[in-house]
């Protein structure tokens, strides 16, 4: 694969958290954090933003700011 097609790679992980992480950590090998979003099962209750129960460690709500969260590095 040359440097062109690993700029234009992304990647989408669907799954439980430890799946996710461990996905990651291989798909840094061949491209950015920016090009790789991921769909984390967190608990869901609101729906709506409010109650806080669907927080990513950084604070970004999937209910609304997903539900695919870019990677950060
Ligand atoms: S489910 Fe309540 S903030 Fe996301």
């Amino acid at each position: 694969m040359d440097q062109a097609e690993l700029d234009n790679l992304v990647f989408y992980n669907c799954g439980p958290a430890p799946m996710v992480h461990a996905a990651v950590k291989v798909e840094k090998e061949f491209c950015k954090p920016g090009q790789i979003y991921n769909a984390i099962d967190y608990m869901t209750k609101c729906g709506v933003g409010i109650c806080g129960a669907c927080n990513s460690p950084d604070g970004r709500r999937l209910c609304v700011d997903g539900p695919f969260l870019v990677e950060e590095s």
